[in-house]
């Protein structure tokens, strides 16, 4: 049934058809019974799909990736469709329009997306008023980054103060450093420009009385090196988590022509390509870490097996954005079947 709508909604380019359903999701939400008729046909309730992870109870371990909820205005709606958590952002101080349009291509012979989107964001204050107005009835992160305008040196002055403006408002916040889209953000992932933005935010978070959880998101295209450095600081510091993945830059292996590859130019790629690379980051960083780590799983998630292998791997949630753009409205319902339906395999094999 989605493959048709699927259909006619790809005939729209993809931040327009993405503008038209959050404005949908809007108006729905001052429609009767909508959000609970949603909630009956797209939630998978099992107490058995519970997770504690970081101090925090999710009743599945399916995450709507940053990104999709840019402005953190849709969570609720968005939590609706069967999602354990939503992560808002990646939001800025400041608002800031991102890269010219056109910046969001789907690959459909590949299930994929390139995106160039430059971090657009309304800023971290109008999620603000949001989040005043329309408490979360969902586990909530929210991704914060440096703005693009702001001269490198200064990064860790805008991940401290986006961190001061949500930290009461969000249930955990993720230090995203591995956008390929603004020039200098994936610079940030080296250690010595890490370890300021990392110390900066865990000293202020000592200010707070209540504990939030504090993720880094982490690029697949870091060397074997550099992704030790990161796991290192990650320990050593006392962040609780980290994502794997963002976007790639690797354009490898692709179906898509050459030609529809270099009018579209500069991107991040996620989907279905992306999946391999993350599994692998994913396993990498469960074994350096001895399982003992909190990891969220992001990339290439396109079905529930895939899901599966990433918590196989060592994940201990997952994330998804383009498999719900792909599988549709019903995405997270199915892995939540499906990994109910494995544990309960597994039990009675037992
Ligand atoms: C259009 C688009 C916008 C995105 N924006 C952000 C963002 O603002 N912050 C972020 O951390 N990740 C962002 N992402 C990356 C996703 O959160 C996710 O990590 C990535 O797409 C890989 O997952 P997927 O293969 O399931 O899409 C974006 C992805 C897409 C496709």
């Amino acid at each position: 049934m989605y493959r048709l709508v699927r259909k006619i909604l790809f005939l729209i380019q993809p931040e327009r058809i993405h503008d038209l359903i959050m404005a949908l999701l809007g108006i729905l939400r001052n429609v009767p019974f909508a959000g609970a008729l949603i909630r009956a046909l797209f939630c998978y309730r099992k107490p058995e799909l519970k997770k504690e992870v970081f101090g925090l109870t999710f009743k599945n371990p399916v995450g709507l990736a940053a990104g999709f909820d840019k402005n953190g205005d849709r969570y609720n709606d968005l939590a609706n469709f069967g999602f354990g958590f939503i992560e808002i952002g990646s939001l800025t101080p400041e608002a800031q329009p991102g890269n010219p349009q056109p910046r969001c291509f789907r690959l459909v012979k590949d299930e994929a997306i390139i995106n160039h989107m430059g971090i657009n964001n309304l800023g971290v204050r109008h999620a603000i008023e949001e989040l005043r107005r329309n408490k979360p009835d969902c586990i909530l992160g929210c991704s914060i980054s440096k703005g693009a305008k702001t001269p490198f040196k200064d990064a860790a002055k805008d991940y401290v103060r986006c961190l001061e403006f949500i930290y009461d408002f969000v249930d955990y916040i993720t230090i995203n450093v591995s956008c390929p889209n603004v020039k200098g953000v994936t610079k940030l992932q080296d250690s010595d420009n890490l370890s300021e933005i990392i110390d900066k935010m865990l000293e202020l978070r000592l200010m707070y009385d209540d504990y939030r959880p504090i993720l880094i998101k982490v690029s697949p295209d870091l060397t074997k090196e550099q992704l030790d450095e990161v796991i290192e600081l990650t320990l050593i510091s006392g962040l609780d988590g980290i994502i794997a993945t963002n976007t790639t830059r690797d354009r490898s292996n692709l179906l898509t022509d050459q030609a529809t590859l270099d009018k579209i130019g500069e991107g991040g790629l996620s989907g279905k390509p992306l999946f391999e690379k993350s599994l692998s980051t994913v396993r990498y960083i469960a074994e350096k870490t001895k399982g003992n780590f909190p990891i969220i799983a992001s990339g290439g998630i396109m079905t529930p097996e895939q899901a599966k292998q990433m918590l196989d791997a060592g994940a201990s949630l997952i994330q998804v954005y383009s498999g719900f753009i792909y599988n549709g409205p019903s995405f997270a319902k199915k892995i939540c079947k499906y990994l109910y339906k494995s544990k309960k395999q597994a039990s009675a094999s037992k």
